[in-house]
């Protein structure tokens, strides 16, 4: 029930004081003075078919989402070019005036669109940042990202959507290969068996964009939450800002241009009957300059039943978790993220 704050961000910045709606608890301000050791896992032996790289590969993804949920792939088979090329779309469109990113902006309960660090948030806890999300879906007969630029943004941004297109099916491709290594490290005896949820899943992009701050120790650009979607796959730009929360403290990520960071979210967290897990993350922002991340949220498809193969089930005993659809989730997480205790609404 709080009413809805509409800052300009560049208002923002030349405040002496940040504005309380900005101020985050202490006990979510303690800092990170530590690396955190996400394990790099290189991925191209496995996307060659190599037997030896792929048991490699296995070995410590199976480690790290047992422990914390958190790997690295480097050799990921994404063109860097691609990289930089949606790097440069992105800062065009948080450029643009308020006024026009305003005009796409989220409406509430939409996943879609733009959400000012400053606007159409429902905590007193406002995140210091400002997103472009959009939906992505292969085997359509029309790009859907393309045309979700073009139909809200107009012509000048159809270059923009066709480099977001291509990256999100490279993510999507990545995603799916992520799901046969994190398949085969379960020790399922059909590596394909996710597959049929997630192949035509509608998924979600996310541009990040978190402007300096000049007070940058009390305020949070994406609050603490697990991300309740399955995977995670996210390239941060070279300034840093990634925490992690393992071992009971906050630890950084620091950046490698080359690297995408993956992670499990709970979905995923289900589908594996516990046994991975999703672990608590968050974004912090500096004096000196703004930070730019990508992420790309594999979805499964809105009205399969979530549930972990029977191989997992029988050898635990036990199911850990109801079934449910991608979509009972969102639904819940939308009405959710209307209570500011919700540590899901940081995730939006
Ligand atoms: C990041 O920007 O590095 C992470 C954002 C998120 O987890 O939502
Ligand atoms: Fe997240």
């Amino acid at each position: 029930n709080h009413q809805e704050v509409q800052f300009d961000p560049s208002w923002l910045q030349m405040q002496p004081h940040v504005p309380m709606n900005f101020v985050w608890p202490k006990e979510c301000l303690v800092d990170a003075n530590e690396e955190f050791q996400a394990p790099f896992v290189d991925l191209d032996g496995f996307l060659r078919g190599d037997v030896e790289a792929t048991n490699g590969a296995v070995k410590l993804i199976h480690k790290a989402c047992s422990t914390h949920g958190f790997f690295q792939a480097i050799n990921h088979g994404v063109d860097p070019l691609l990289i930089g090329q949606v790097y440069n779309e992105m800062d065009s469109f948080f450029k643009l005036s308020l006024e026009r990113k305003l005009s796409v902006r989220k409406t509430p309960g939409s996943l879609w669109g733009y959400s000012g660090a400053h606007a159409d948030r429902f905590s007193s806890k406002l995140p210091w940042k400002e997103t472009f999300s959009f939906p992505f879906q292969d085997n359509t007969l029309e790009p859907v990202v393309t045309n979700f630029f073009t139909s809200t943004l107009g012509e000048d941004f159809g270059q923009a959507g066709v480099a977001f297109q291509k990256y999100c099916e490279g993510m999507k491709e990545l995603g799916m290969k992520l799901l046969e290594l994190l398949a085969i490290s379960l020790g399922l005896v059909d590596k394909l068996h996710y597959k049929e949820l997630f192949e035509d899943g509608c998924s979600i992009m996310r541009c990040n964009y978190y402007p300096s701050c000049q007070q940058p120790s009390l305020v949070l650009g994406t609050g603490p939450h697990c991300d309740p979607t399955s995977l995670t796959i996210l390239h941060q730009d070279q300034v840093g800002g990634l925490d992690v929360f393992a071992e009971n403290k906050w630890q950084t990520v620091p950046p490698r241009p080359d690297a995408l960071v993956v992670n499990i979210g709970d979905t995923f967290t289900a589908l594996s009957n516990g046994r991975y897990k999703s672990c608590l993350h968050r974004a912090v922002v500096n004096n000196y300059k703004e930070r730019r991340s990508l992420a790309f949220f594999l979805c499964p498809k809105e009205d399969k039943v979530v549930r972990p193969p029977e191989e997992i089930v029988c050898r635990d005993g036990t199911k850990q978790c109801p079934d449910f659809t991608w979509s009972n989730l969102l639904e819940f997480t939308q009405k959710y993220y209307r209570s500011d205790e919700a540590t899901l609404q940081n995730f939006t």
